[in-house]
């Protein structure tokens, strides 16, 4: 059978069998179409409890080849990339097959020529330009662990993240567009890089023709290093389980952690469920709109499209600019076959109205997906109805950055959709519901704790520098089983619905913070003595962000100390991560060992003050109905 693409509800159904009942056969036949520089010796060793997961022990290979170079003899002169640019009227890029090869081969040899070798961390901090997916495959080229960080973050979370790696590179660009707006990067990465001391050499995109900071010694621009690189770099032999990337991702505790995806096991689930999901076909143009930032950029912008040898679109503007019709505007001028975004853009995109999707044909969709929270019933409908037509299959896929790729979502066309559902896992993955004592709730009908009981090939292997994080934060709630951190219902088809996480993490437009990370931001600010936030339901956002905070006096002008505050988040985060609410309070509601009682706070949070619960077995009960005026009065 052809795992690769399966193409009815049948195979499905026997592929899924198949892989229950042998996870390695089925993996190890998979693994068959790839170029290996080295076949492997076994396919797969595991256990949950350090945990230890290897995927094609003994399997040497580089993922460039298996993006670029191996389709250059039937796919030269097929279109790679097409880049459009923020501003409707710049010029877009497209580039070959042949091109890409060159672009990333030239790349690399820059890289090379300032000093990076094989097992370097890079850091790379670029806009929605060509060079960003080229950094992203030079560095794996050559054996670098690349660690993108989204150029929305301020210099301090750069700083973090670069320090965390110890990265001894920076990939960035002089500014970047966005709408209407300009916006420094280089900048940031100057702020940024006075926090760090690893960091050697930096390499500059000329992206808006500024003049900035080139620290003699450490900065270069690209464009006068790449006439001095060769065309041609000889790709680094890796071992299947060398590390591919890190990116860093919020959990419910501490500071973002650094999930580590490796090169053989990420290559071969990219490229699995990119093909299945979307039901790639050899003329598709595939558009992902997320940022190469987060992981749905790596795997579905970058990775999974090249290793199908598709051609991949990348987007460096927003929906709205210049106006709302942007996306579909797009849509129409490439032909763009697949069409994958966050409910978020669809939600804002709805609320500017129908006029704008209406404009144009949209004839080219063949498929839409969702990614990155839950799609309401609403949003569903409306991107089902208005941009497919009723006639492209919408999958709703969900995953993890520690997922690596798609786990449970329909498979355009073949499997069965349902509104506001991810419906079945792909067949290789093994999901399961657990109720609060860690027993599997078998049947249909029912909601649970959504974790995974087999590995997969692209499941995290550790958490950077920390592997005793790893796995207390996936793998000790639930013993032998990976815990998602998200809660989930299994309807009386068998169809999953993934209901929101479960743990102190909030999605807000798609992009995870943790709470206890929110709030240290907010404690940086002086006025600030504590802070608890919470996540409550945003028509837009998904999520927002509520933060009760103690401020050494109550503010006399919380105007001016609400910016404040916010201008403390910006610094700290980054823009993202700016609270929606902020509601200054003498007290938190706390039990007497000193614990934050959250669900009380979530629920005022909500609108929903009538039926707090227990209160009884607080502190200091007068305070909720402290936080509850003070609640309903910022509401009025
Ligand atoms: C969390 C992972 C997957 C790439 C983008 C986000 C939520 C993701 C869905 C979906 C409902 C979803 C989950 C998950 N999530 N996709 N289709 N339906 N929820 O990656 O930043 O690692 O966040 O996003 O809560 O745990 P991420």
């Amino acid at each position: 059978m052809d795992y690769n693409r399966l193409h009815s509800y049948e195979a499905y159904q026997a592929a899924y069998a198949a892989s229950v009942q042998d996870l390695e056969g089925f993996w190890g036949a998979i693994a068959e179409n790839f170029t290996w520089r080295q076949k492997w010796d076994k396919v797969l060793e595991w256990n949950f409890e350090e945990p230890k997961v290897a995927w094609f022990i003994g399997g040497k290979l580089n993922i460039t080849e298996n993006c670029i170079d191996r389709h250059l003899a039937t796919r030269g002169n097929k279109l790679a990339m097409i880049w459009e640019a923020n501003d409707p009227k710049e010029r877009y890029m497209r580039w070959t097959y042949r091109e890409l090869s060159e672009k990333v081969n030239q790349f690399a040899n820059v890289l090379k020529n300032n000093g990076a070798k094989k097992g370097d961390r890079i850091a790379i901090y670029m806009p929605m330009i060509p060079e960003l997916m080229v950094s992203v495959l030079a560095c794996a080229r050559i054996g670098a662990i690349h660690s993108v960080v989204f150029a929305g973050f301020s210099a301090h979370s750069l700083a973090d993240r670069i320090n965390d790696a110890a990265c001894s590179m920076v990939l960035t660009s002089d500014g970047m567009n966005r709408g209407a707006k300009q916006i420094p990067v280089k900048r940031v990465v100057d702020e940024a890089l006075e926090m760090c001391t690893s960091v050697e050499k930096v390499i500059v995109v000329d992206r808006v023709g500024w003049a900035v900071n080139m620290q003699e010694g450490r900065d270069v621009y690209l464009h006068e290093e790449l006439p001095k690189a060769s065309k041609v770099c000889e790709a680094e032999i890796m071992d299947a389980e060398d590390p591919l990337f890190i990116l860093y991702t919020s959990g419910s505790t501490g500071k973002p952690k650094g999930v580590v995806h490796t090169c053989g096991g990420y290559m071969v689930y990219a490229d699995y469920s990119f093909r299945n999901v979307f039901q790639y076909n050899e003329s598709d143009v595939h558009w992902c709109t997320a940022d190469v930032g987060w992981v749905t950029g790596h795997s579905y912008i970058v990775y999974g499209p090249l290793l199908a040898g598709a051609t991949t679109l990348m987007f460096e503007g927003v929906p709205t600019y210049p106006d709302p019709g942007r996306f579909w505007q797009v849509c129409d001028k490439f032909g763009v076959t697949h069409f994958y975004t966050a409910p978020t853009a669809i939600r804002s995109l709805m609320q500017a109205g129908e006029d704008h999707v209406l404009s144009y044909s949209l004839d080219s969709l063949k498929v839409l997906g969702s990614v990155g929270e839950p799609i309401n019933e609403e949003a569903w409908h409306w991107y089902h109805t208005h941009v497919g037509k009723n006639r492209c299959p919408l999958v709703d896929t969900w995953w993890q950055t520690e997922t690596g790729g798609i786990m449970i979502s329909t498979l355009a066309g073949i499997t069965p959709m349902k509104p506001a559902h991810a419906t079945l896992p792909l067949p290789g993955v093994q999901p399961v519901l657990l109720d609060g004592e860690g027993n599997e709730i078998e049947g249909n009908d029912v909601e649970g704790y959504l974790c995974i009981k087999a590995p997969w090939p692209s499941i995290l292997r550790t958490t950077y520098g920390d592997h005793e994080r790893c796995r207390i934060n996936y793998f000790a709630a639930y013993k032998g089983y990976y815990f998602t951190g998200d809660g989930a219902r299994r309807d009386e088809h068998g169809f999953y619905r993934i209901i929101g996480r479960v743990d102190d993490v909030i999605n807000v437009s798609g992009h995870r913070f943790g709470t206890a990370e929110i709030e240290n931001a907010i404690n940086q600010n002086e006025n600030v003595i504590e802070s608890a936030v919470v996540g409550y339901p945003h028509d837009i956002k998904g999520q927002g962000i509520y933060a009760y905070i103690i401020c050494k006096e109550m503010p006399e002008n919380p105007i001016q100390v609400r910016a404040e505050i916010v201008e403390t988040v910006v610094a700290e985060i980054g823009k993202i991560a700016k609270p929606d609410v902020i509601q200054f309070v003498s007290g938190l509601p706390k039990t007497r060992s000193g614990k934050i009682m959250r669900r009380i706070l979530r629920k005022i949070a909500e609108g929903d003050v009538s039926n707090l619960g227990d209160t009884s077995t607080l502190l200091d009960p007068l305070i909720v109905d402290e936080i509850k005026d003070g609640a309903i009065a910022l509401m009025a």
